[in-house]
């Protein structure tokens, strides 16, 4: 390069930086002026959830959309680093959804490669039915059989007690999630897995920080499973639009999730680069010609569950944040669990299980059946003050209509005891949020108000 060129390059990269820079105070400012939450008054509506994010994660936004690499790149790499590091696995992959991720986690464990122990069309996956549904979706759509265990309230996990009777020699993997940030009994769960040689999915969507006392230290939930699922959808603890990712410490697994995730490929560049293995064309595979380009050779029947970068640099963003939104959480939820605790005569109230430090998705209540009014009637009660409620997710899967062929024809799934307590969650139980976005005043307001109804009906 001569030295005008050289000069007019550098000009060019310095009026670049500089517009960059400006596009970005001018995107700072937009926040500033039309994004900052607005206050509290009462009575304004209270979400059970939302996103709660500042200038960072528009500016990280922007950079990206001016970088436009828009696949995966350099903010995924460090989102996923980041994130494996947070969870404690050696590795993590980005996903477009936590759907998404839990199909992969499930997906992995059917792969040739993993021999006697991969699940095949017919084995048992251990489950339960009252929670997300598509936790149990990647089980059904493979054609394996969910065999559903009842949970405990106010536990509203798996029943540990039970999941032995439901063991069988078709059993292959248990597949649960920690419900609402409560982990479930690891050490029963992960003991029982260890004793009949199943793998252990942790679906983590509604639990992103919660800790559990394993071997005299702390560890999260995520690190007990031979994998683990995140969302990252706006009510979860930390958010990108659309969003999750599958975390593992097993390197056999974390490339099937990688293959399952990039439409099944056996080559691992990254999205851009070629020839990473330098052998690319000179390896045998299947029954191709030898030398037939990595790049295109299919080791497995994959997807493409990417997410974009886009989505990973507000993640960077948010992945800062999540300790203090997981330190909010656990105080709205012990504000609520404080000031509720005088009508635990007409509502279960939740609990904090020892040997556990939940980071709490919300805050779960189930209706005595002899308190003088419905979960209906709460929850209708709640909404019309502008408290916004949810139910469990699914209440009983199998109750609803995708479940309608299969509860005919009587096939395809199991269900090991009753689901007498899986029953009365989904008609007695309903949860309000504790997300950091609430206020002192907005906890002080919702708990006057089930309080209120409790006692006297309005
Ligand atoms: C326990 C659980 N698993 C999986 C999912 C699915 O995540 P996503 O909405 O990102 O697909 C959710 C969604 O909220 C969930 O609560």
């Amino acid at each position: 390069m001569n030295k005008k060129s050289e000069f007019d390059s550098c000009a060019e990269n310095y009026r670049q930086k500089q517009l960059h820079d400006e596009i970005l105070a001018k995107v700072g400012e937009y926040y500033q002026r039309f994004h900052k939450t607005q206050e509290y008054k009462k009575g304004d509506r209270i979400s059970y959830a939302g996103r709660i994010y500042n200038e960072e994660e528009m500016l990280n936004l922007t950079d990206a959309a001016l970088e436009f690499w828009l696949t995966q790149g350099r903010y995924t790499d460090t989102f996923e680093a980041g994130l494996a590091e947070y969870i404690g696995t050696a590795h993590a992959s980005l996903t477009n959804s936590g759907s998404s991720a839990n199909l992969l986690a499930f997906m992995a464990l059917t792969a040739e490669e993993l021999g006697e122990r991969r699940i095949r069309r017919g084995d048992e996956v251990i489950t339960v039915a009252a929670g997300f549904p598509t936790t149990v979706a990647p089980i059904v759509q493979y054609g394996a059989v969910p065999v559903f265990v009842d949970v405990t309230v106010p536990d509203y996990n798996i029943n540990s007690e039970t999941l032995e009777k439901a063991v069988s020699d078709k059993t292959k993997a248990v597949f649960l999630a920690h419900t609402l940030g409560n982990p479930f009994d690891i050490q029963k769960i992960k003991g029982l897995c260890e004793k009949y040689h199943l793998w252990l999915i942790e679906d983590n969507c509604d639990a992103l920080g919660s800790e559990y006392f394993w071997n005299g230290e702390w560890k999260k939930t995520g690190t007990a499973g031979n994998l683990a699922t995140c969302s990252f959808y706006p009510p979860h603890h930390i958010t990108m639009g659309e969003g999750g990712a599958v975390c593992t410490d097993n390197p056999v697994l974390h490339k099937l999730v990688r293959s399952f995730r990039d439409w099944g490929r056996d080559c691992w560049c990254r999205s851009g680069m070629d020839d990473t293995c330098k052998h690319r064309y000179t390896q045998q595979f299947g029954e191709l010609p030898l030398g037939y380009d990595h790049k295109y050779v299919y080791s497995h029947f994959g997807y493409n569950l990417k997410a974009t970068d886009l989505q990973a640099a507000i993640g960077c963003a948010q992945l800062k944040k999540l300790p203090g939104f997981i330190k909010a959480r656990r105080e709205h939820w012990t504000f609520l669990r404080n000031e509720l605790e005088d009508i635990s005569d007409r509502i279960i109230l939740p609990m904090e299980r020892e040997g556990t430090r939940p980071s709490w998705f919300g805050f779960l209540m189930t209706v005595k059946g002899d308190a003088g009014f419905s979960r209906n009637d709460l929850a209708e009660y709640l909404e019309s003050e502008n408290i916004q409620t949810r139910f469990l997710f699914a209440g009983n899967l199998l109750k609803h209509p995708c479940f309608d062929g299969m509860r005919r024809r009587k096939e395809g799934f199991r269900i090991a005891g009753s689901l007498e307590h899986t029953d009365r969650i989904m008609e007695q139980s309903l949860w309000v949020g504790v997300y950091p976005g609430m206020t002192t005043q907005m906890l002080t307001f919702m708990a006057e108000k089930i309080k209120a109804f409790c006692r006297t009906g309005r």
